[in-house]
């Protein structure tokens, strides 16, 4: 049925935030941007153009990066280089314990924090990453894309890296009640952007031939799904 992912979510949000379908608030209370356009998503089954203003955007995930990026280098104990993809204005990059390749789209890479090496990169229309990476980072990347082009991009960053480099895949935990909304908002903003389940990230990497990715939770962020898998 057209619309029937986006109306999953829905309903997923709605069981997560405790909201009986029958107590809906009566039409023409709900807001008319965002959520109160999800009827009108659902039904179209196209996505609303999300109306982010960029900096804003880059600025606030370069903040509330900081610590998690800290505690994912510690932990990891990462070898270098890394390319970091998709990684906006560059948190993971600023903080990572060596030389760091920022990669994303021009735009974006205009809004960069860090001085290290800047690569314009589509991460949907390139063959190959560059390769002989220590680490390759895709943090909060996913969610923006559906199953098969995941696939794809898992593949070709787990290619970019070197024997015994390591593949770190972080993003929302789809368990977690922030996960669960934050896939409503990629319903309403992405065309097949969700919050993948752990077993669907996991397999992607073993799929792209890394050893068995193993689970990091982060104190600083909960809500998060880090797996971190290297390659044989
Ligand atoms: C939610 S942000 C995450 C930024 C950073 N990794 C972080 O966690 O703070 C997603 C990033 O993916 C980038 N991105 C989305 N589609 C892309 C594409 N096709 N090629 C390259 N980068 C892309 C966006 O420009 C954005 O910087």
């Amino acid at each position: 049925m057209k619309g029937a992912r986006r109306l999953r979510k829905l309903l997923d949000a709605m069981k997560v935030l405790g909201i009986d379908p029958d107590d809906l608030p009566p039409r023409g209370v709900v807001a008319e941007g965002g959520w109160g356009q999800l009827a009108h998503v659902i039904r179209t089954d196209e996505p609303l153009r999300d109306p982010v203003d960029l900096a804003r955007f880059h600025d606030y995930l370069f903040e509330t990066g900081k610590a998690p990026a800290r505690e994912l280098w510690q932990r990891l104990d990462p070898e270098g280089p890394l390319l970091d993809l998709g990684g906006g204005a560059g948190a993971y990059s600023a903080a990572f314990p060596g030389e760091a390749m920022l990669a994303d789209t021009p735009d974006v890479l205009k809004l960069a924090k860090v001085h290290g090496k800047l690569l314009p990169l589509d991460l949907l229309n390139t063959a190959r990453y560059p390769g002989d990476k220590g680490t390759v980072l895709l943090a909060n990347v996913l969610h923006l894309f559906g199953e098969a082009d995941c696939r794809a991009i898992v593949a070709k960053a787990a290619a970019a890296l070197k024997p015994n480099g390591m593949l770190v895949v972080k993003d929302l935990d789809s368990t977690t009640a922030q996960g669960v909304l934050f896939a409503l908002n990629m319903a309403l903003f992405t065309r097949d952007g969700d919050v993948h389940p752990p077993e669907a990230v996991r397999r992607w990497m073993v799929e792209a031939d890394l050893a068995e990715p193993q689970r990091l939770r982060l104190e600083t962020s909960p809500e998060s799904l880090v797996l971190a898998a290297r390659k044989p």
